[in-house]
Parts: C-alpha cells; sequence; structure tokens
C-alpha cells in the first residue's frame, strides 16, 4: 500500500513478467487521496511523473518481461483548468485534446523502452456524446512496452479463427468457375476464390526459406573464429568469393545494424573457403516451399483493434479494467507460474486475472480500501483481519 514509487523499491530486480496496469488519466478524477497521480497542474509534470514511476517498472521488470499501458485522453476545458479557468496559451487552449497518452509513450520511448503496440480499446458500449463539432470517443490507447526487442509474447494463446478456412475456399473453388490464370493449372484453382491468396496467384514460385537459420550476428562471430584461425582477411574472402569487399564484410559484421546471413550459394563457399565445421549445417539448411501464402493451424493474429465492452463500475470503483481486456493481455504476455504486476491496481482486475490464469500477482495502490477489498476478495485474508497498514 502506498505510491506507486515508494512501494515499488520492495519488488527485487527483475522479478515480474508481465505488467497490466491503467494509471489515473491526467486530470480527469480525484480518487481522494494525498500523493494521488492525475491530479498534477501541467500535463508535462504528470508524464514526468509517470515515467519516473516506470522506471521503478523497468528495473522490477525480467529481461524478457513485457508491459500493457492503458491510458485515456482528455481535452483542455471544463475539466482542466488554470487558475480557474480553460487554459489560452500556445498550444494549451480550451477544446484541444491533451493527446496525454501519447506524451506518455514517446517519454518512455525516450526513457528506453520499445513501443511495440498502440493497440485500440475499441469500447463497443461507448456512450455517444452530445456534441457537435467532433466525434465521440470510443477506443483508448493500449500500448504494449518492453524492455528489449526480443520478450516473452504467446500469440498462439490469442490467435483467433479465420474468416475464411483453406478447406472452405478449396471447396469453392473447386465448384466455382477458376478461369484466367489457373486455366489448365488444376494446382492453382484451389486458391482463386480467396482474395488472400490473389497477389501470388501467377504460379507457384519456389522460394528457399532456412527456417532455422541462427542469427545473422551469431553466425558473424563464429566466421571471424574461422577466419582468424586460417590467418586470413575478409578482402581475401571476398577476392576468393568474387564479391565486392564491401559486400563481404556484412557476413562478418557482429553489430545487429550491419550484419547479415550469407546466402545459400555463398555459404557453401565460405564452408569451402574456411574449412568450416558441421555445426551450422542443419540451422543453415535450406528447404524449398511455394510462396502461396496459407492459414496458420492455430488461427489468425487478432490484430490490434480489440472490441471489449467497457465494465460496470462497481459500487467503490470507478475506472474498472474489464476482465477481457487483462485476459487478453495476460494470456500473451503472462508465462505458465509467472508474476504480474500492476502499480495502480484499484479493484485488482489484472490480480484477478493473472491468480486464476495460474499465475502471482503483485498489487500496488494509494487506497488501502482498495487493497483491502482485494485481499478480502480474493480471500487471502479473512474480513476481520486487523488494520493492515
Ligand atoms: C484507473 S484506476 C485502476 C483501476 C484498475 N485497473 C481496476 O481494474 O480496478 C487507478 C488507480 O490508481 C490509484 N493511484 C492513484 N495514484 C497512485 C499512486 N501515486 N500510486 C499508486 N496508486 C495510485 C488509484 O487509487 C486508483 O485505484
Amino acid at each position: 500500500m502506498g505510491d506507486a514509487v515508494d512501494s515499488l523499491a520492495k519488488v527485487p530486480d527483475g522479478s515480474i513478467n508481465t505488467v497490466v496496469t491503467s494509471p489515473p488519466y491526467w486530470a480527469v478524477r480525484d480518487y481522494g487521496h494525498d500523493g494521488q497521480l492525475g491530479l498534477e497542474a501541467e500535463v508535462d509534470d504528470y508524464v514526468d511523473r509517470l515515467v519516473k514511476i516506470f522506471r521503478e517498472v523497468h528495473r522490477t521488470l525480467a529481461d524478457d518481461g513485457s508491459v500493457w499501458l492503458n491510458i485515456g485522453d482528455s481535452y483542455f476545458g471544463k475539466t482542466i483548468t488554470v487558475n480557474g479557468r480553460p487554459p489560452r496559451t500556445g498550444w494549451k487552449r480550451n477544446k484541444q485534446l491533451t493527446l496525454v497518452p501519447f506524451r506518455v509513450a514517446l517519454a518512455l520511448q525516450e526513457d528506453g523502452w520499445w513501443v511495440r503496440n498502440t493497440a485500440v480499446w475499441h469500447k463497443t458500449n461507448a456512450m455517444p456524446a452530445s456534441m457537435r463539432d467532433r466525434l465521440t470517443n470510443s477506443w483508448e490507447p493500449v500500448f504494449l512496452l518492453t524492455k528489449s526487442d526480443r520478450y516473452y509474447f504467446d500469440l498462439d494463446s490469442i490467435r483467433v479463427p479465420h474468416k475464411t478456412s483453406d478447406e472452405v475456399e478449396r471447396k469453392r473453388a473447386e465448384s466455382g468457375s477458376a478461369k484466367g490464370k489457373a486455366q489448365d493449372r488444376p494446382e492453382l484453382r484451389q486458391w482463386l476464390n480467396s482474395p488472400r491468396h490473389r497477389a501470388t496467384i501467377d504460379g507457384i514460385k519456389e522460394v528457399e526459406r532456412r527456417p532455422n537459420a541462427p542469427e545473422a550476428v551469431e553466425l558473424a562471430g563464429y566466421l571471424r573464429g574461422a577466419l582468424k584461425e586460417k590467418k586470413k582477411s575478409i578482402g581475401w574472402v571476398a577476392e576468393q568469393l568474387g564479391l565486392p569487399f564491401e559486400r563481404t564484410r556484412h557476413y562478418f559484421r557482429t553489430d545487429k545494424i550491419g550484419s547479415r546471413l550469407p546466402p545459400p550459394e555463398v555459404w557453401e563457399q565460405l564452408k569451402e573457403l574456411l574449412d568450416l565445421d558441421t555445426q551450422y549445417d542443419e540451422a543453415m539448411a535450406v528447404e524449398l516451399g511455394d510462396n502461396v501464402f496459407r492459414n496458420h493451424p492455430k488461427g489468425r493474429n487478432p490484430g490490434d483493434v480489440l472490441r471489449i465492452p467497457v465494465a460496470a463500475s462497481s459500487s467503490n470503483h470507478f475506472a474498472v479494467m474489464p476482465r477481457q481486456l487483462a485476459e487478453f493481455a495476460l494470456k500473451a504476455t503472462l508465462p505458465k507460474n509467472g508474476s504480474c504486476l500492476d502499480p495502480f491496481m484499484g479493484s485488482g482486475t489484472s490480480g484477478r486475472v493473472a491468480r486464476q490464469l495460474g499465475g502471482r500477482f503483485v498489487g500496488v495502490d494509494v487506497n488501502a480500501d482498495y487493497m483491502t477489498e482485494y485481499l478480502v476478495d480474493s480471500g487471502i485474508i479473512s474480513p476481520d483481519t486487523e488494520t493492515l497498514w
């Protein structure tokens, strides 16, 4: 219980797998607690404070961890005033959208976070607004943030059914009048009725794939070792291959930006030139496949628009996160027996869902009553437990 920054200081480094959270939005609601976030006089102060809280979140997060951050927007005007009046300085004017979620996302990106998605939470039951000079706001951003470009993400657990199945398309094509490019090409007919496949219907082109290929950086390290052992230079290799030095150099570069895997024919030549052993034979093996894109057997990627109704607020909480939103997020980023953190837990939706999915939960809130209610509700403490804080 307490302010997010102070309480997070007690959470060990790297101990959290995922965070699902929705902080108080700027200048929208008074949670009636000293030290609460969201009532800063200036939007920049709100952003700075969140960045500081997220520095602590970053520390507690495992290297392959991730954060789902839901923040809503607000307009300057009635609720956001300066000295009791709608502001009129610079861009800060009455009726301006503050764009605060994006200010936060940009600031977090500057502070070292990776922004991997701006998912749209489309509130399917959003109330139409009465204003006549703009659209009703019916969505909020949900940012997926990570500590690095590699992180735990179980896409399979959130896949959704394909709109059309390969089987249906095949039947349609068989019964239909497949003409044109697929005339006399029965092997192509099955793809004809699907817009998904039209781009490649010119013919099945064979493409070479390396399904187990190592990272280019890793292979470059190995090639450098072999080069050293042979006491040869990259220039010498380029000459033997008959390739420009600049191109050959990329196969030996151990930085992510410049490193490239050699194409199959060059790899074969390198193996001979540098007397390479067999350790990468399997990983560099080439498979032939057609370039017709088929349905993934486990369903399609759900996309970044999440159609979820707003949850009804309970007697004690105004801004409760819909269970469905927490469930979607946690299925993707909470590993088996993993831990979830919410530094602004409120009624504890992310905690309830995380525990239901078999995970552990660490929650923080400035409001002791919220936390007590969560602990009683979840059966962690009994209702007659003495004051905890
Ligand atoms: C939008 S609500 C979170 C709702 C929550 N996701 C749920 O499903 O109920 C934001 C919460 O942040 C808490 N809060 C405000 N300022 C805080 C701070 N400085 N540190 C920790 N929690 C804070 C509020 O008490 C409120 O419960």
